[in-house]
């Protein structure tokens, strides 16, 4: 029998090609809020990986941005994102992915993450480890924030309320650079390879980081809340990095929080 991680990885590339064909043809999209973008790529790739999962695993529960959710009577909990990245696919910047991620009451069990445009594909499993294809993934060795390369991003919805430009500023001046890739599983991911030293979003959804989560700290590195507390699938706020710099974005965080910024933002001066 197929474990979960060999079903949801045969999934995962299943959707990413039916998104890269998608994606080839070019799309339009529809607005979900605001600032909010669905496309039909969106759905075509939940309904492809709702049904799957429901055809080998009925009894366990999912749960899809798109509304493909179901309710099952096991403590297997699937977290689907179709397309993550779906403002980058609808202006065909090439950055975006399908993710699975699979929690057993609570705890994550297993994840993948698909990135159809550079075929690499993130999997990882609760003790067994993560990789990129079939190689097994480290998270980076930098343990100051002066020496790294961060990331983060900003959630469409309720935007006016989003407290992250602050954070975004004292890091950008912190570190070698803030990225803003518009995936926030691809951004996990790139923690988990060493790509990037950390990540942080205020306004997660549990299928953003459901499979990234696992990946990191499966790759040896740190997933918690903004505060330093365990990182829980579901709530909105977490940050991922490498260990080594952990503690020392935890202080600058606290500064932030309490309103003490190292570099005020600069003026702007007409010309
Ligand atoms: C979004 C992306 C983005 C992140 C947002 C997510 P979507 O997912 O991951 O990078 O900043 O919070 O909602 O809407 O493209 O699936
Ligand atoms: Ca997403
Ligand atoms: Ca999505």
């Amino acid at each position: 029998m197929q474990s979960y991680l060999e079903a949801a990885v045969d999934i995962a590339r299943e959707a990413g090609a039916l998104l890269a064909h998608y994606f080839e043809r070019r799309v339009g999209f529809e607005l979900k809020g605001d600032f909010d973008l669905v496309t039909e790529a969106d759905r075509a790739s939940e309904k492809l990986v709702v049904e799957r999962l429901r055809s080998h695993f009925r009894t366990h529960s999912v749960v899809g941005e798109e509304g493909g959710s179901h309710e099952g009577s096991s403590e297997y909990r699937w977290y689907v994102d179709p397309l993550d990245g779906t403002t980058n696919f609808a202006h065909g910047y090439p950055v975006y992915n399908v993710t699975l991620g699979l929690a057993r009451a609570g705890e994550m069990v297993c994840g993948v993450i698909y990135d159809p445009a550079r075929q690499e594909l993130f999997s990882g499993e609760l003790g067994s480890g993560a990789w990129l294809n079939n190689r097994r993934l480290r998270v980076s060795k930098p343990a100051r924030l002066a020496d790294s390369l961060v990331a983060t991003g900003f959630p469409s919805r309720k935007r006016h309320l989003n407290i992250n430009v602050h954070f975004y500023h004292q890091l950008a001046m912190a570190t070698h650079g803030v990225r803003r890739g518009g995936s926030a599983a691809i951004d996990l991911a790139y923690v988990a390879c060493g790509r990037l030293e950390a990540f942080w979003e205020f306004g997660l959804n549990p299928w953003d980081m459901a499979a990234g989560m696992l990946l990191v700290s499966e790759a040896g590195g740190r997933v918690t809340d903004m505060h330093g507390g365990p990182a829980k699938i579901g709530e909105a706020r977490l940050l991922a990095d490498n260990g080594a710099i952990h503690d020392e974005i935890l202080a600058l965080f606290a500064e932030i929080f309490a309103g003490r910024f190292r570099v005020p933002m600069p003026e702007i001066q007409p010309v």
